[in-house]
């Protein structure tokens, strides 16, 4: 199969946000507790935190984590995780039916974050609270001093404010399983007014309301508009979430998934676009993706035996076991939010450990990359500057989602300063490889190309605590360097890197 790709250094897409390779960290299942932090473990530092953990994470450069929730976010007492840990209450945590220690709060989070090397978004509980217990959050967490909970900060030991710019307003306010769910005109004046109490503290926070929680919901996109409505002069982004599911088992089908995703985007670009309009307003808001991932593995098991368990501290749940197929998936994904850029600028992978999560740990043991690690942690190290407007031709094939998909689902990213074109392809044809002609016109002639490639016969393979090498990119020789550009053949489903000087 060929096919024809053209880049030209004058067609883009837009700057890149880096954090569109954010991350998401809940306390749900063993995420926190035997993920990021075990003491006694051999690797934990003084303060209990996983440095096996730390360093996958920093590998991933993401720059952004969002915390505590999610889900658990909805039903949290934030002060539960402050002051000395002996004296933190246990609770029972509504959306996991899980107990919830507190041994690991804001404070602990915080510096796990410093080490991590990467920026806290943090959420407000609009669920069973609201703008009271939010500003205070707030005070506690960014003022200098000299004020009750600022003083009790210090107090706990933390002198510096910790200046956190990015607060969700609350959580997937739109799903009648979150504790505390409302209607959209509900929310919508909740999030305003609790968003116009927190400017009153500091306009240059960046605000992010919640939009719908996939597009599945009876109440998108309608939900959108109201939504934003009542809040689009006082909040920065809206938030929506998807997760990917395969339970029939049909590779083309699955792969096909992100024209959803890219219908989504398009369709609540286009609800911002009518409120900004009704509104005669300048500012405009964008999305926030900050929940995204493939989510299908161990989800109705793990939905039954929540169900039956007796609030049990930190439990196996959500453990997804990624494999080759998946970082098709995630790939896909990754290129979709590259490719629209310019309203996309934050975007969570859902979640970083042990929950459905590129990293893996076994209590005082090993911690691995899944599979998804790779196509992450390529995106987010190499997958910043421009992005390219490609011209794409190649064979397309109709799914039941979409008609006319792609076979080579291709992002390019220009990086001015290191002079570096990259571009993330995937082969979604199972039966033969591909050819590209990759053409990059106006950016010079390429001198050196480097590809590197991610493959495995068998779509179900995957990285376990006894194999965790099974599916690795390698760097492969092959590509030519052609009078236009490069000429490049990826493998029958395969992911590749390729990356031009
Ligand atoms: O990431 C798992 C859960 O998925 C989150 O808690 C929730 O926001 C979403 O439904």
């Amino acid at each position: 199969m060929k096919a024809q790709v053209t880049a030209h250094a004058r067609y883009t897409i837009g700057d890149i946000d880096k954090r569109l390779y954010g991350s998401f960290l809940e306390h749900l299942g063993r995420a926190v507790y035997t993920g990021i932090y075990e003491p006694g473990h051999p690797t934990a530092d003084e303060n209990g935190m996983r440095q096996d953990v730390l360093d996958l994470v920093r590998n991933l450069n993401t720059p952004i984590c969002r915390y505590p929730g999610g889900n658990f976010v909805s039903a949290y007492n934030w002060e539960d995780g402050i002051g000395r840990k002996s004296d933190r209450p246990t609770r029972l945590d509504l959306a996991w039916r899980t107990a919830e220690s507190n041994q690991v709060g804001i404070h602990e989070f915080a510096d796990w974050a410093k080490a991590a090397e990467t920026e806290m978004m943090l959420a407000v509980n609009l669920g069973s609270r609201g703008l009271d217990a939010a500003r205070n959050f707030v005070e506690y967490v960014n003022h200098p001093g000299g004020s009750y909970w600022s003083d009790l900060r210090r107090k706990n030991g933390q002198a510096d404010p910790w200046n956190v710019t990015l607060w969700c307003l609350g959580n997937e306010m739109d799903g009648p399983w979150q504790v505390g769910h409302k209607t959209a005109a509900e929310y919508g004046h909740l999030a305003n007014e609790t968003a116009k109490a927190l400017r009153a503290f500091d306009d240059k926070l960046e605000l992010v309301v919640c939009g719908s929680s996939h597009s599945d919901m009876p109440t998108y996109p309608q939900w959108e508009a109201t939504v934003l409505e009542e809040t689009y002069d006082q909040v920065d982004y809206i938030s929506l979430h998807m997760y990917f599911e395969n339970y029939e088992k049909k590779t083309s089908e699955f792969l096909a998934l992100p024209e959803k995703l890219d219908r989504y985007i398009g369709t609540v670009s286009g609800v911002i676009d009518y409120v900004k309009a009704k509104k005669r307003s300048k500012k405009t808001v964008r999305i926030s993706f900050d929940e995204w991932n493939v989510w299908y593995h161990e989800r109705r098991s793990d939905a039954k035996r929540m169900k039956q368990w007796d609030w049990p501290h930190a439990p196996v749940l959500l453990e997804d076991v990624y494999n080759f197929e998946d970082v098709l998936q995630v790939g896909c994904i990754l290129n979709t939010f590259i490719r629209r850029a310019d309203v996309v600028r934050i975007a969570c992978i859902a979640q970083l450990v042990n929950v459905i999560a590129p990293i893996m740990t076994a209590p005082g043991g090993a911690a691995w990359r899944q599979t998804i690690y790779y196509p992450f942690q390529f995106a987010s190290n190499h997958g910043r500057g421009t992005a390219l407007r490609l011209d794409v031709d190649c064979p397309r094939y109709d799914a039941d989602v979409a008609a006319d998909v792609s076979y080579l689902d291709i992002a390019g990213v220009h990086d001015a300063d290191s002079g570096t074109l990259t571009f993330f392809a995937i082969n979604r044809y199972g039966e033969e490889a591909m050819t590209i002609d990759l053409s990059i016109e106006g950016f010079g002639k390429a001198r050196n190309v480097e590809h590197t490639l991610i493959k495995n016969d068998d779509l179900e393979a995957s990285n376990t605590k006894e194999a965790p090498d099974t599916v690795t990119p390698i760097k492969i020789d092959g590509a030519k360097i052609s009078d236009k550009g490069v000429e490049v053949t990826i493998p029958p489903y395969s992911y590749s890197m390729i990356r031009i000087k």
